[in-house]
């Protein structure tokens, strides 16, 4: 049988951008869109890259169409927690507006499978700080709402037609490709474990602690950082899954158990081998104390096998990339 091509939304960017090349090296299609306002062209190591909106009916329905695509990866997103605190519209447009004209374009195309980058952010704060599937959606933030408001279009597009989807609950994710080719490369950057590594590296002075009177052992916050490898992967198995006659689904990507934001610094500190000027702040808007994957369904339904649960691996290929940003930016 013909392989379809497979569109990724955002593939240029951090987490995108891992998956495109998962999905080129095991073979498939791949046609990345991507408006560059967050990723990066020489990310694409995969495939042909579109500059363009991923709401621009359109450019989208004629890339469905040329390019015979049965599938769609929609990463294209803000993700910050605290910028969508203080401007709203700008998550509801980009994350919401845009994945409404993204899905009727796949109606329209008759486009088969759908797989969408959702949040953890999703539960706001779950009881016992743990989420399952079945936590009930209480987002704090407008991200989470955002990406909430998506989940549920689209999972009544999925009632009303044909189409697919895989809803994937993303947790903390951190980590970059083992072998160095791509990672994470946002300036200005707010992520504890990129921040902490620019702070290794020299780049910054001192990293924040956000809020050291949460309810957690060390009164710090608590989350559940995933290896974007392992995150990586688990679209290639929701795609597996789909192909095979799977049912439409939500899942948590997460490995299912936290570190504090403390273990986090102290292992940057251990696997950089340097001190860290470690500031005590209040908390910062939006942020719940602790999230925590429960991860059994991911397992059980695609048989998922994460190969990086290991913080300190977590840490070694973040500060290996952030050191390859720095000779890139002094040459
Ligand atoms: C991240 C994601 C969000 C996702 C969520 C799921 C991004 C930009 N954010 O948000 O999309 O929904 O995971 O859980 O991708 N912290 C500090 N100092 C810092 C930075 C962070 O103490 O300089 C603390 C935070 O208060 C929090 C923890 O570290 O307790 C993690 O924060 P961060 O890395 O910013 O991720 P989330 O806000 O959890």
């Amino acid at each position: 049988m013909e392989k379809k091509t497979i569109l990724v939304t955002g593939g240029a960017g951090y987490i995108g951008s891992h998956v495109a090349r998962q999905l080129g090296e095991a073979g498939e299609n791949v046609v990345v869109l991507d408006d560059l306002s967050a990723g990066f062209a020489d990310a694409v190591l995969y495939g042909e890259l579109v500059v363009g909106d991923s709401g621009d009916r359109e450019l989208v329905s004629r890339l469905l169409s040329d390019h015979g695509i049965d599938t769609v990866m929609h990463f294209a997103a803000h993700l910050v927690v605290p910028e969508s605190v203080e401007n709203p519209l700008k998550y509801y447009g980009n994350n919401t507006c845009n994945t409404r004209n993204l899905l009727q374009c796949c109606q329209e195309s008759g486009v088969k499978n759908f797989i969408f980058s959702s949040t953890a952010a999703t539960y706001g704060i779950p009881a016992g700080g743990v989420a399952t599937e079945e936590s009930p959606a209480a987002p704090i933030n407008p991200y989470g709402t955002s990406k909430l408001m998506s989940e549920w279009m689209l999972r009544d597009l999925s009632s009303a037609s044909d189409l697919k989807h895989v809803i994937l609950r993303y947790f903390n994710v951190a980590g970059s490709d083992p072998e160095g080719r791509i990672g994470q490369s946002t300036p200005n950057a707010t992520l504890l474990i990129k921040v902490a590594c620019e702070t290794a590296t020299g780049k910054r002075d001192s990293i924040k602690i956000f809020g050291t009177d949460y309810p957690t052992a060390d009164g710090t916050g608590v989350r559940d950082y995933i290896h974007v490898e392992d995150l990586a992967r688990a679209h290639l198995d929701a795609l597996a899954y789909l192909r095979r006659g799977g049912e439409s689904t939500l899942v948590n990507c997460g490995y299912g158990h936290g570190y504090s934001v403390r273990e986090v610094l102290d292992a940057v500190q251990r696997v950089s081998g340097k001190p860290l000027n470690i500031i005590e702040q209040p908390r910062r808007a939006g942020d719940p104390p602790q999230l925590v994957a429960n991860a059994e369904r991911i397992h059980k339904l695609f048989g998922w096998k994460p190969r990086y649960d290991d913080l300190e691996f977590i840490v070694k290929t973040s500060l290996d990339w952030e050191k390859k940003l720095n000779s890139r930016s002094r040459s």
